[in-house]
């Protein structure tokens, strides 16, 4: 492997959501387990391994939408409630092949500080975007309130020390899915100061 093919493939994945899948299309549950296979190579502080990751597919990511719902009515105040949240819920489960949540587990001992173990989930996370580009799986990682709700930490069956980190949500491209040019903010010059 060289440079320009390392490149190519870190500057050519990209986010996309669900109005460019098909609907209902299936990812081969094999596909979906050579991303979690490399995921599994992310580096950790102290080999402390603490991504873990739940899939849902089916009935049980139909059943994974209505609990958004759920949530989502639990946690929103009355005024900030949004009725059609719910149905766009629902037809997400009815869009998406899989749904990952992404999660990170405390290790027991604490040996490295809680943000090192993010890091390390997000490094994990990154192994499985750059996956599916080989693997014709589009995609993102969605956060937010929910993602991150006591109520989504209890369905996930997390401890109070470890943390939801947001979903991944998959699909197959729709035929014929134009090339969509990926929109890079700035030049890394603009970010990197070099002494
Ligand atoms: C930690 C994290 C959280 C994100 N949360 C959301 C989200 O809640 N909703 C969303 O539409 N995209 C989310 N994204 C995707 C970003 O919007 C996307 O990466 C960004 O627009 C840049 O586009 P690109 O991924 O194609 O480079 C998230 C990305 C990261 C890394």
């Amino acid at each position: 492997m060289n440079i320009e093919e390392v490149s190519q493939l870190i500057k050519s994945r990209q986010s996309l959501y669900p109005p460019q899948m098909q609907a209902g299309a299936k990812i081969p549950d094999e596909d979906i387990w050579k991303l979690l296979e490399n995921a599994n190579y992310a580096p950790s502080h102290k080999r402390t391994e603490p991504w873990r990751y739940v899939v849902f597919s089916g009935d049980a990511l139909k059943e994974f939408f209505d609990k958004m719902g759920e949530i989502y009515k639990e946690i929103t105040p009355q005024e900030e409630f949004d009725a059609s949240k719910i149905d766009k819920f629902r037809a997400k489960g009815e869009t998406l092949s899989h749904l990952i949540a992404i999660c990170m587990k405390r290790d027991p001992q604490k040996r490295v500080p809680r943000q090192e173990e993010e890091y390390a989930v997000a490094c994990s996370v990154q192994n499985i975007l750059l996956s599916m580009k080989a693997l014709n799986i589009i995609g993102y990682w969605g956060t937010g309130k929910i993602a991150f709700s006591k109520q989504m930490k209890a369905y996930l069956n997390l401890a109070e020390e470890d943390q939801c980190m947001g979903f991944l949500q998959l699909g197959v491209p729709k035929e014929g899915l134009p090339d969509i040019p990926k929109k890079q903010m700035s030049g890394i010059e603009t970010k990197v100061e070099w002494k």
